[in-house]
C-alpha cells in the first residue's frame, strides 16, 4: 500500500506574498497542482495534504482535484509536526508513505517512481531525494556514506563552517516505511536554530536510512522566495521549449518565448521571437506565429499567420491571417482563409470563409458570412448601454470606410453599404444601402 503526503500548511514567509506559498502559479499551475501531478503515475491508495496556512483557500484551489483527503496542521510547527498530524489519519495504516514537499515542483515522475522502487528492493526504513547542487545556501545536508546510507540531515542553519561545506542536498522528498516512522514521530524535539519539529531528524533515528542522487539537479529546486520561483519558472520554460522543438516548431530565440503546459504545437510551426502561449493553446502545422504575439485558450488551425496579435478564446480556422496590431477576444470564431487586419477587434463573432476585416474595426456579437468585405472604420455599435445586439452580415457583403452598423440589423447577401453610413435599419440581399447626410456644394463661398 501506498500513501502520498504533501507538505503544504506552511506560510511561505519568504515570498512577502497574501497567497499561501504553495498557491503560487509556475506556467500556468500551482506550485501543489505541481507536486501533486509528478506522483500522479504511482495510483497511490491515499493522497493527504496537509494544510494550515489559509487552509480553506488551499483546498478550495484543489476541488477539482479528486480523492484528496485533508489534514490540518495547526499551528505550523514545522516539517515534522505536519507529519505528526498523519498519526491518526493513517493509524490502521501499512505500507509506504511517499512525503513531498509542496514547494518542489519540478520532480519528474520517472525521479519519484525510481524513488519507490529503490526504496521497496533495498527494504530501507526510509529513502530519500538528494542533489549535488554548486549552491546549495538554504537546503539541509545530507551526510552519507559510499554506499547511500544516510547518518543525518542537518540544516542549513544549524550547519557548522566545515558542514556547510558538504553539497550533498536534502530534495524534501522521502520514502518511509510508515509503521517505523510513526514509531519515532513522537520523539521529535524542536532543539534547532527554528525551534521546530523537524522531519529531517527522523533520518537518524530510522535504520537503515537511504539516499537516491538524481541526476537532474534543477529537479530539487524548492522555492522559498520569487527568485527561485523566477528560476523554476525558467526551468519549465527550458523543458517545455525544449520538448517542442523536438517535435519540430521552430523557435527563432527561444528564451523570449513562454509557453504552458496545454501548448500544443504541429510539425514546421515557425515562432518568431516575443510570443506567449498560455492555458489550452493549439498552433497546427505550417504556422508562423509572431514576432510579438499573446495566445491564449487559443485554437489554432494549420498555415495561420499571426503578426503582433493578441488571440484569446477564439478559433482560427486554416489559412487565416491575423494582424500586425489584432485582438481577437473571447468567443471569436474564423473560419478558414479569413484576413483580420491591423488595428482590428473581434469579439463574440462567427465570420465565415473568405471574409476580410483589414483596418480599424470593430466588430463585437456579429455574424459575417462568406467573403464579406468589411471596410476600414467600420464599427458594429452592439452596445446601448444596457444590452448587447447582434449584427448579420450576409454573404459577398461589403461595407464601405467608416460604416456604423447599429445593432440589432441585418444585412442580406450581396449587400453594398456606401463609406460614411450610420445604418440602423435592415437592408434586404442585392441592395445599397446610404445612411449619410447628402453633400452640399455652395459654389463661390469663401
Ligand atoms: C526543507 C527541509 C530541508 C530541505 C528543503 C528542500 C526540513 C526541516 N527541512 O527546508 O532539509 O533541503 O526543505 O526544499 O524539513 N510545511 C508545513 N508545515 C510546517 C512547515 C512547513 O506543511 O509547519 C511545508 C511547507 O508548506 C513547505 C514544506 O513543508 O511546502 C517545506 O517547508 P519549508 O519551510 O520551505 O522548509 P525548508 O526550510 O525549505
Ligand atoms: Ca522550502
Amino acid at each position: 500500500m501506498l500513501a502520498v503526503a504533501v507538505l503544504a500548511a506552511g506560510k511561505g514567509t519568504r515570498m512577502k506574498s497574501d497567497l499561501p506559498k504553495v498557491l503560487q502559479p509556475l506556467a500556468g499551475a500551482t506550485l501543489v497542482e505541481r507536486v501533486l501531478g509528478s506522483c500522479r503515475a504511482l495510483d497511490p491508495q491515499r493522497q493527504i495534504l496537509i494544510v494550515g496556512h489559509q487552509a480553506e483557500r488551499v483546498e478550495q484551489s484543489l476541488s477539482q482535484h479528486g480523492g484528496l483527503e485533508f489534514v490540518l496542521q495547526q499551528p505550523q510547527n514545522g516539517t515534522g509536526h505536519a507529519v505528526q498530524q498523519l498519526l491518526a489519519p493513517l493509524a490502521d495504516f501499512e505500507g509506504e508513505l511517499l512525503v513531498l514537499n509542496g514547494d518542489v515542483p519540478l520532480l519528474r515522475e520517472e525521479t519519484i517512481t525510481a524513488l519507490l522502487e529503490r526504496h521497496r528492493t533495498s527494504q530501507a526504513a526510509v529513502t530519500l531525494l538528494t542533489a549535488r547542487l554548486d549552491d546549495p545556501t538554504g537546503y539541509g545536508r545530507v551526510f552519507a556514506d559510499a554506499s547511500g546510507h544516510v547518518s543525518a540531515i542537518v540544516e542549513h542553519r544549524d550547519c557548522s563552517e566545515e558542514q556547510r561545506a558538504n553539497n550533498l542536498t536534502n530534495a524534501g522528498i522521502y520514502c518511509f516505511n510508515w509503521s517505523k516512522l510513526a514509531a519515532v514521530l513522537p520523539q521529535l524535539s524542536t532543539d534547532n536554530d527554528q525551534g521546530e519539529l523537524y522531519l529531517t531528524d527522523t533520518v537518524a533515528m530510522l535504520s537503515p536510512a537511504m539516499h537516491v542522487e538524481v541526476a537532474d539537479a534543477d529537479e530539487i529546486n524548492g522555492i522559498n522566495d520569487r527568485y527561485q520561483l523566477a528560476q523554476c519558472e525558467a526551468v519549465i520554460q527550458q523543458r517545455l521549449r525544449r520538448h517542442w522543438m523536438a517535435e519540430g516548431v521552430t523557435f527563432v530565440d527561444p528564451e523570449s518565448c513562454t509557453l504552458s503546459d496545454g501548448t500544443r504545437f504541429g510539425r514546421d510551426v515557425v515562432v518568431e521571437p516575443q510570443c506567449h502561449f498560455r492555458g489550452e493553446t493549439s498552433v497546427g502545422s505550417g504556422c508562423r506565429i509572431g514576432p510579438g504575439s499573446f495566445l491564449e485558450n487559443a485554437s489554432v488551425g494549420e498555415e495561420v499567420e499571426v503578426l503582433y496579435s493578441v488571440v484569446r478564446d477564439a478559433v482560427v480556422a486554416d489559412g487565416c491571417t491575423i494582424g500586425p496590431y489584432a485582438q481577437l477576444r473571447p468567443g471569436t470564431e474564423l473560419a478558414r482563409d479569413c484576413r483580420i487586419g491591423n488595428f482590428v477587434e473581434i469579439k463574440k463573432s462567427q465570420i465565415a470563409a473568405g471574409s476580410k476585416v483589414n483596418h480599424l474595426s470593430y466588430i463585437g456579437d456579429a455574424q459575417l458570412g462568406e467573403n464579406v468585405n468589411v471596410g476600414a472604420g467600420t464599427i458594429t455599435a452592439n452596445y446601448d448601454g444596457v444590452n448587447k445586439h447582434q449584427t448579420v452580415i450576409g454573404a459577398g457583403s461589403k461595407t464601405g470606410a467608416n460604416s456604423v452598423l447599429v445593432a440589432p440589423i441585418t444585412l442580406g447577401a450581396n449587400v453594398t453599404v456606401g463609406a460614411g453610413s450610420t445604418l440602423t435599419k435592415d437592408v434586404p440581399a442585392g441592395a445599397l444601402a446610404l445612411g449619410r447626410a447628402k453633400q452640399l456644394i455652395k459654389e463661390n463661398w469663401s
